[in-house]
This record gives C-alpha cells, structure tokens and sequence, in this order.
C-alpha cells in the first residue's frame, strides 16, 4: 500500500500545522499514513566544529531512511519570524550534510498555517523555492489563514468552505 509520512514542521506538542496535516492526511483514501514527531530527531544545533568532532548524528540518518520508506511527503510548516522553525531548520541541515538528496525524489505536499492574516505563506514559499534543491517534487503547496476562524480543532476539519476545496486539489496533485 502507498506509505505517505506526514509531519508537522514545528516546535510544538499542540501545533495547528500538526492539526491541519492530519486533515490532510485523513483526506487520502486507500493510503497508510505515517507519521512523526521531528522532536523525536531533535540533535545539537549543527556546528562545524561537532561535525569534525563527532561526525553526522545517528537521528539524521535515521530520519532519512524515514522519508526513504516514504512514497509521498505531507509537510506542514510553522512559521517563525518568517522562517523555518529552529526545531526544523536543525534537522534539515543535519540531514543535508549526508547529501543533498535529503527528500529522495519523493512527491510532496508542503502546507502551512498561522493565526493571522498570512497563513505562515512566507515560510512556505520559503520550502517550496528550495526543497526542489533537496531532492524534493514538491506538487502542490496549500496555506491556510486564520486559523482560528478557519479550522475547527474540535473536529479537526477545515470550516471555510473555499480552503477545504484549495486543500483537496492540492492533494489530488500529490498521488
Ligand atoms: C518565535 C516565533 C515567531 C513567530 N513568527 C511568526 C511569523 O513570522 N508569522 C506568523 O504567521 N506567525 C508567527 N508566529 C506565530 C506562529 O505562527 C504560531 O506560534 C503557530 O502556532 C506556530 O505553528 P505551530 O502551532 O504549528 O507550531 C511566531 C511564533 C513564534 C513563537
């Protein structure tokens, strides 16, 4: 059975992007999904210097034969500062001292969410630019604003009409 990873790019254990991977995921029919907590490969922060000392820790390669297990990748991105969160950042630079292939040429799903009026859309164009650089096939990005009046935690599904609809396409591009 096609094997998707999803996992939420964040540092947080009651993330919103984590809520809206999941109902992404449980959107795809006839498929396994897989997922994981990024804290579970949390390392030192990347230095030079460790790497020359220590070498590349045991979870980065651990979380690449995560993806490698994968046929398709949904992330979602939290935003911090316009950016990647630090738990993420870490870990996709750890990854990308074993080789630049750290996406392996897997179809993807990059979304995001935030609270406010942007929808953490600057960190995932941010993903979407370079991922294709890291073996990424990235097909489709979706961000989600508001998410307090446009996703209900409660049920865990998106309430806006026209976002559930944007969602689904891009899921459709993914398998
Ligand atoms: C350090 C920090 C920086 C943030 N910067 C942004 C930002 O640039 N844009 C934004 O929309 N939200 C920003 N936020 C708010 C996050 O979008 C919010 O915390 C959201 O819940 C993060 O997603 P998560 O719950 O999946 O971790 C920031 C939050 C923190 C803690």
């Amino acid at each position: 059975m096609t094997k998707v990873l999803a996992f939420a790019a964040s540092n947080s254990s009651i993330s919103i992007n984590r809520t809206l991977v999941d109902y992404a995921a449980s959107l795809l029919d006839g498929v396994e999904v897989e997922t994981l907590d990024i804290h579970d490969y949390e390392m030192p922060i990347y230095r030079h210097d460790r790497e020359e000392e220590s070498g590349i820790p045991q979870l980065a390669h651990d979380f690449l034969a995560r993806v490698g297990e994968a046929d398709a990748i949904i992330i979602g991105f939290a935003e911090h500062n316009g950016l990647y969160s630090a738990a993420f950042k870490n870990l996709f630079d750890w990854c990308s001292r074993v080789g630049r292939d750290v996406f392996q040429s897997k179809p993807m799903l990059l979304t995001s969410t935030s609270t406010g009026p942007g929808g953490a859309g600057r960190v995932l164009a941010l993903a979407e630019t370079a991922f294709p650089h890291f073996g990424g096939e990235v097909k489709a990005a979706f961000s989600l604003d508001l998410y307090d009046q446009k996703f209900d935690a409660a049920s865990g599904k998106i309430t806006d009409p026209d976002k559930d609809a944007e969602l689904k396409a891009a899921l459709a591009k993914l398998l």
